[in-house]
C-alpha cells in the first residue's frame, strides 16, 4: 500500500486559519479529489479537527475510506473509522485492502506521519501570513522536489500556486 501526504501551504508554511482552510482554490480542490480518489480503493487519514472542518456535503469524503484520528474513546461517526493511535490508522487501511493511503492533515496528523510517507504532494500558495496553523518542521534536505505545475491567478483561484511532488531522496 502506497503511503502519501497531500497539503496546501503558503510560502511561510501556513495551512489553516481558525479551524478552516485559509483559501478556496478550485484547481487545488479538483487535484485533491483526483489524487486521493484516483482509480483504486483508497483511504484518507485526517485529524478530528480537520474532519470537523469539512462541509456536510463533503463529509465523509466520498469514494474513500475516511479514517479519523482522535484520542477521545467516545468519538464515533457512522461514516468514519476512528483511530486512537497512528498504527491503528494504518492497520485500518491495510485491513480495508486499500491501494493508497493519503494523509490529509491537519498539522498534528502531518507531524505524526511525516516519517511514514514516501511522497508529499505540496501545493505552494504564493502568499504569506495566511493564518494560525502551520505545517510541522520538515527537513526538506532529505527529499527531492519535482515541480509539476505552476498556475496563475484566475476567476476561481485567488492566488498563484505551484504544485510539486517531493520524494524521499
Ligand atoms: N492546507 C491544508 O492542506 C490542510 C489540510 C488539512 C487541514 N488543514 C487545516 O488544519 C487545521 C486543523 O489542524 P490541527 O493540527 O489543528 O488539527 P488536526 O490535525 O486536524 O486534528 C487534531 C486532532 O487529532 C487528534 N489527534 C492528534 N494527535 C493524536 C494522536 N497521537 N492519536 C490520536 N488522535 C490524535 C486529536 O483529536 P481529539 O481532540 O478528538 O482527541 C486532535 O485534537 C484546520 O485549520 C484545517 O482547515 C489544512
Amino acid at each position: 500500500m502506497k503511503m502519501a501526504m497531500i497539503v496546501a501551504m503558503d510560502e511561510g508554511g501556513c495551512i489553516g486559519n481558525q479551524g478552516d482552510l485559509p483559501w478556496r482554490l478550485k484547481a487545488d480542490m479538483v487535484r485533491f479529489k483526483a489524487l486521493t480518489e484516483a482509480d483504486g480503493y483508497n483511504a484518507v487519514i485526517m485529524g478530528r479537527k480537520t474532519w470537523d472542518s469539512l462541509p456536510d456535503t463533503f463529509r465523509p469524503l466520498p469514494e474513500r475510506v475516511n479514517i479519523v484520528m482522535s484520542r477521545d474513546t467516545g468519538w464515533s461517526h457512522t461514516e468514519a473509522d476512528v483511530a486512537l493511535y497512528p498504527g491503528r490508522a494504518i492497520e485500518i487501511a491495510y485491513a480495508e485492502a486499500c491501494d493508497e493511503c493519503w494523509v490529509i492533515g491537519g498539522a498534528q496528523i502531518y507531524a505524526m506521519f511525516l516519517n511514514q510517507v514516501e511522497e508529499i504532494h505540496v501545493t505552494t500558495v504564493h502568499t504569506s501570513g495566511s493564518g494560525d496553523v502551520m505545517f510541522p518542521e520538515w527537513d526538506r534536505s532529505a527529499w527531492t522536489e519535482t515541480v509539476v505545475k505552476n498556475l496563475e491567478v484566475d476567476a476561481e483561484n485567488a492566488y498563484a500556486t505551484t504544485y510539486s511532488i517531493w520524494k524521499k531522496s
